[in-house]
């Protein structure tokens, strides 16, 4: 039977009838809307009981001190017992032991407050109550009555940071904390250690920070930009800093579970001591992202003592059942050469170096286990063998996860999709982001356990996380800005019933959210309200129809076409005498209502954006349309583009929409890896045909080839239903130079045709000594131009 405590909260009498909705977010198991509200006056009285509970709590001074902060309350009382005894027994029923750690009554009546739970549940309570508070028209602050139960759904609940790509100082750590606290997260995953940062102090190896805490320059933009800049990047936390930490995290029933990444992720580990790696050296700390072939050497006994060393202080500083000892994306190059390494292989019989890094993690683990601690590991720990007692975060899709629970291993899901908050939340962002599309409603609609796993094996799945890698992310507005609302949507995923959640009505608090992150100046996204456009074939492929699209159904989308900024007298040019593309949004009242996608026929460039009542709530979507003879016509293709850059198919290639240098979007090409782009278009009748241009892209840096040869055949039409064979049909091949800085091909032949069949040759294996030697080119293609 766990321990019960209640707390009074009593204010003076008065009632202000209102809403009957809460505004929650994770929303609570059982809500029970009373009339009316309480009302908060000061001093603010707590009056507590049977606090007889052992574990420490700070509730009742965090709320005291978020009252203070935001509403300006400065009196408190305080009485040891309460004038009323309230019910001294809760009953559980349907609650498991995990559910019961965080469980919490809260009945607002009568202006009072009561509180029944356990501490961790009392200290829930409290940042439940924090979000119920408002200001009435009367200035007062408020509280709707209403009795709620909440306990939460999954006992790992867990935010992710890496501190290694970029460093944050320990007051935005705390800010970061306070962020997970407040929406009732339990654990805070601190990644440490990476090739571009070691960034926690190790006693014993000082030259860790020293030299693994600082590289010469960064990189700048997109991985493969090759620019850097050349300011001396360093940073780290000292082992006060750390346990100062702890500490705040604890005091908001947060655990803090520090990652040491092994074997791989570690050159500024090597740089600092280069003994450590096969070849010895030299290192140097990494300048830009991605995944590095120098990794920790698995034959050398000394790597175990250094990292057991490592941990032995790390230990020291974390209390944590748990320690994330990493284990992704660790290349075996250096093993597979490195004699220490083959030994180590053949004296224990291992069938492979995955074999080998299976053989590292286990040694670690049992270390780690000695000391009555477990690991944790990214999902590539399973590959040759998983140790005993590992838990596995699966973070490449769910199948590691999946693998592991059917193993009786503990699993935490972590999938880059929807679960990377370094991953853009917008289709029209604006700043650098790592790939891949994460939306708040895929966030939202994200299911930890998943359907391939029975009820026994369900039971595995501990909880998910969200992770913030940094490579793009230098600043704390940032963070914030990838961090919320996403954050938000995450915690009902942890912690309401599965049954309770609701998009809709998450969709009803978001503007509340929204508000309260306003009123504390925090950043955040406000994607959700993006306006997101579509271009669409007709059905008789004349012209093209435009189509735009809102998340949130109650705003107004108004547009503007050329004919009406024409009719408008708009200012064409500005001062300098450059033609004006985007307007400013003085002149949106004037813009059309849009009803139904927009049918567009010539040279066209839309403007649109989204209203509520006049403010001016999305993104302004700019496209512009250039015509040719293939725009808006059928075409196929014999080869699909790859899945990771469909596009809207075949019928990107003559949408209308042309990629200018250097402002490419991807979602606007097709991409094809390592096989050719092989498309014919059907002009609908016989054409005079001057000239075919290619759009499409080089960035060696990112395995973008142009094509090798480009071939193009003119088939004429012959009767209604058949291309016939006895038409000559003319060929033009096109041999391309790869040095040719370029990103359109034109191919100038005058023909009389309807067919247009056009194959655009892979440039095949990127060779040695280039980005991603050895593995399939990519040929992108945004549009093929017929004049
Ligand atoms: C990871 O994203 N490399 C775990
Ligand atoms: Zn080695």
């Amino acid at each position: 039977m766990m321990k019960i405590l209640a707390i009074v909260l009593l204010f003076n009498c008065s009632i202000v009838v209102g809403q009957n909705k809460l505004n929650i977010v994770p929303a609570p198991v059982e809500v029970k809307m009373g009339k009316g509200f309480s009302v908060l006056k000061e001093p603010i009285s707590f009056m507590l009981t049977n606090l007889e509970d052992s574990e420490p709590n700070d509730g009742e001074a965090l709320f005291e001190q978020y009252l203070k902060t935001n509403y300006g309350i400065k009196r408190f009382q305080y009485r040891g017992k309460p004038d009323i005894n309230l019910a001294t027994q809760i009953t559980f029923t349907g609650v498991s032991t995990e559910e019961e750690k965080g469980y919490y009554e809260l009945e607002i009546k009568n202006n009072n407050i009561n509180i029944r739970g356990t501490a961790l549940g009392k200290f829930y309570a409290f940042e439940t109550l924090k979000q119920m508070v408002t200001v009435n028209a009367k200035n007062q602050l408020v509280i709707p009555n209403c009795i709620i139960k909440d306990y939460p759904r999954f006992p790992y609940r867990g935010m992710h940071l890496d501190v290694g790509r970029h460093f944050f100082p320990i007051s935005f750590v705390k800010k970061y904390i306070d962020y997970l606290a407040a929406y009732k997260f339990n654990t805070f995953h601190w990644h440490l250690t990476e090739d571009q940062g070691w960034r926690i102090e190790i006693k014993k190896y000082p030259l860790l920070t020293q030299v693994g805490g600082c590289r010469d320059r960064t990189l700048i933009g997109r991985y493969g930009s090759n620019k850097y800049d050349s300011i001396k990047y360093c940073g780290y936390y000292t082992q006060q800093q750390i346990k100062e930490i702890v500490q705040y995290a604890a005091d908001r029933y947060i655990t803090v579970i520090p990652e040491i990444e092994m074997p791989g992720h570690s050159t500024a580990a090597l740089a600092s001591y280069p003994y450590l790696g096969c070849t010895k050296g030299p290192y140097k700390v990494m300048d830009t992202w991605g995944v590095l072939d120098d990794v920790y050497c698995a034959g050398n006994d000394s790597t175990f003592t250094f990292l057991q060393n490592v941990l032995d202080e790390v230990m020291q500083l974390f209390p944590s059942k748990y320690i994330h000892i990493g284990g992704d994306e660790c290349p075996k190059e250096r093993w597979k050469t490195c004699p220490l390494c083959q030994k180590r292989i053949k004296d224990n019989n291992l069938k492979d170096e995955h074999a080998l890094q299976s053989y590292f993690i286990q040694h670690i683990e049992k270390y780690l286990n000695s000391k009555g601690r477990k690991i944790i590991g990214w999902d590539e720990i399973l590959e040759g063998g998983l140790a005993p007692n590992a838990v596995v975060m699966s973070w490449r899709g769910e199948a590691g996860g999946i693998e592991a629970a059917k193993q009786k291993h503990n699993v935490i899901m972590t999938p880059g999709n929807p679960m990377y908050f370094d991953h853009t939340q917008s289709k029209n962002e604006d700043s650098v982001t790592f790939g891949g599309y994460n939306p708040i409603e895929n966030v939202y609609a994200y299911e930890p356990v998943p359907k391939e796993l029975n009820a026994e094996q369900g039971k595995y799945i501990l909880g998910a996380q969200a992770n913030m890698w940094t490579e793009y992310q230098s600043n704390e507005r940032k963070i914030e800005y990838q961090l919320f609302p996403r954050i938000t949507a995450l915690s009902e995923v942890l912690w309401s019933p599965k049954e309770k959640r609701d998009w809709k009505d998450f969709e009803r608090r978001l503007p509340v959210i929204f508000e309260r992150l306003d009123k504390r100046h925090t950043n955040y996204s406000s994607a959700y309200y993006d306006l997101n456009s579509k271009i669409l074939p007709t059905e008789n492929y004349e012209g093209l129809l435009f189509k735009l699209e809102s998340k949130n159904k109650m705003l107004t989308i108004k547009y503007m076409d050329d004919d009406l900024k024409a009719q408008m007298n708009l200012p064409q040019k500005n001062e300098k005498g450059e033609k004006i593309e985007v307007l400013s949004d003085i002149y949106w009242g004037e813009g059309k209502i849009y009803k139904t996608p927009i049918l567009i026929k010539n040279n066209n460039t839309i403007l649109a954006s989204s209203y509520k009542n006049k403010e001016q709530m999305s993104n302004t979507v700019v496209q512009k349309f250039l015509f040719n003879k293939a725009t808006g016509k059928k075409i196929t293709l014999t080869t699909q583009a790859s899945k990771s850059y469909p596009g809207d198919g075949a019928f990107t290639l003559v949408n209308g929409v042309q990629n200018e240098k250097g402002m490419s979007k991807s979602s606007e090409f097709l991409g094809f890896n390592g096989t050719d782009m092989d498309a014919t278009i059907d002009l609908g009748k016989d054409m005079q045909v001057s000239k075919i241009t290619l759009h499409t892209l080089k960035q060696n840096g990112s395995w973008i080839y142009l094509p090798s040869r480009v071939e193009v055949s003119y088939i004429p039409y012959y009767d209604s239903t058949t291309i016939s064979n006895d038409q000559p049909i003319e060929l033009v091949t096109v041999d391309i130079k790869q040095e040719d800085d370029i990103n359109k091909i034109e191919i100038i032949k005058e023909k009389f045709c309807r067919y247009i069949h056009i194959r655009a040759v892979n440039y095949g294996l990127i060779p040695s000594g280039k980005p991603g030697a050895g593995n399939q080119a990519w040929l992108f293609v945004d549009e093929i131009e017929v004049q």
